[in-house]
């Protein structure tokens, strides 16, 4: 008798509005979309085998693995890491993985592995749980210290809808998409320099938070008395953007497209000079984006340094790039 055949599924994201503000426990207001890593298998006693797609070389090791740094090839450790924070709960998997989320453009291909690789490893938590399982996991194999959107996007994302979340309660409210718009997806390019320069500004926030408290309930008139120039530069972002997804998920409610356009464009024009997470072929994408007619707004979307752009459009407009659907959560395939 055949084994039976596992198959998992998730979707990547694309955050709307709301950047480098979660792991300061901020707001951000992401979407999961139709672009997917799927896995499929079937259950062994104790060993990881994985081959994907996109990578030369499979990965392979036995549970229970706790050192997910150590394997090789590299993408193995998002896998391995998982499996290491399952701990005695993984169950072995044997099968492969096909994706139609373009790595390294900024759309969350690392998370959508991480809680795909959860589910096939027997994961049956809530897609809470799974996503700080993840994103545990991301840091222990990988060093990043990565805050909760990516995971929890892609866990517990709403068909038709962006989710609305407080990375501080975790609470995740859906935010229904009007129907005369459009978000279209632009790769720029590929992310460079993208894990150190993002722990550094991680770093940057929590000297801001000794200074003043948390960011997540500061005030712009608190930021103040943070002298360090760079250091208050990052601040102003992340309180302002807090505030600009406040707006932004109103305005979304309210139908006000333009209003909400503007404020894709204010975020994207604070990472560029107050956060540095833009680079100049990604604003020259904004503005070229902007100028073209039925655009109600663009700006660059997730840790940056390269990337895409995401673009709020009327419906009937033209846009280059690739339209995405909003989608539901990382789930089994039947
Ligand atoms: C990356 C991280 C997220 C988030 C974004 C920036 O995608 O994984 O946790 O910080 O950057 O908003």
């Amino acid at each position: 008798m055949s084994e039976a055949l596992l198959s998992y599924q998730s979707p990547g994201r694309v955050n709307l509005i709301g950047d480098h503000t979660d792991y300061t426990g901020g707001l951000v207001l992401p979407m999961a979309i139709d672009r997917y890593t799927t896995i499929r298998g079937t259950r062994t006693t104790s060993v990881v085998r994985l081959r994907s797609q996109n990578e030369p070389e499979p990965v392979e090791f036995e549970l229970p693995n706790s050192s997910p740094e150590e394997v090789t090839p590299s993408w193995g450790r998002y896998v391995a890491g998982v499996a290491a924070e399952m701990q005695n709960r993984a169950q072995g998997f044997d099968g492969e993985i096909s994706c139609t989320i373009p790595i390294g453009a900024g759309l969350s291909s690392s998370a959508a592995l991480e809680v795909a690789t959860a589910l096939a490893l027997g994961d049956t938590s809530t897609p809470d749980e799974r996503a700080k399982l993840c994103q545990r996991a991301e840091f222990r194999a990988v060093g990043v210290p990565c805050g909760i959107m990516d995971q929890l996007t892609v866990a517990s994302g709403i068909r038709d809808h962006a989710l609305l979340i407080d990375c501080h309660e975790l609470t995740v409210s859906p935010v229904q998409l009007p129907n005369d718009v459009k978000i279209v997806v632009r790769f720029v390019a590929e992310r460079k320099l993208a894990s150190s320069s993002y722990g550094e500004r991680v770093v940057q926030c929590a000297a801001a938070e000794k200074i003043i408290g948390p960011l997540r309930l500061a005030k712009l008139q608190s930021l103040a008395s943070i002298t360090d120039k760079t250091v208050f530069r990052r601040a102003r972002h992340v309180v302002s953007e807090n505030q600009r997804v406040r707006d932004f998920a109103t305005m979304l409610h309210t139908g006000d497209l333009k209003s909400a356009g503007k404020l894709m464009i204010e975020s994207h024009n604070s990472l560029d000079r107050d956060f540095e997470t833009s680079t100049p072929q990604m604003n020259s994408a904004v503005a070229a984006a902007t100028s073209q007619p039925g655009v109600f707004g663009a700006r660059m979307t997730g840790g940056g340094f390269g990337g895409c752009i995401v673009i709020l459009a009327d419906a009937t407009a033209k846009v280059d790039g690739w339209q995405v659907r909003a989608v539901a959560g990382a789930s089994q395939l039947d």
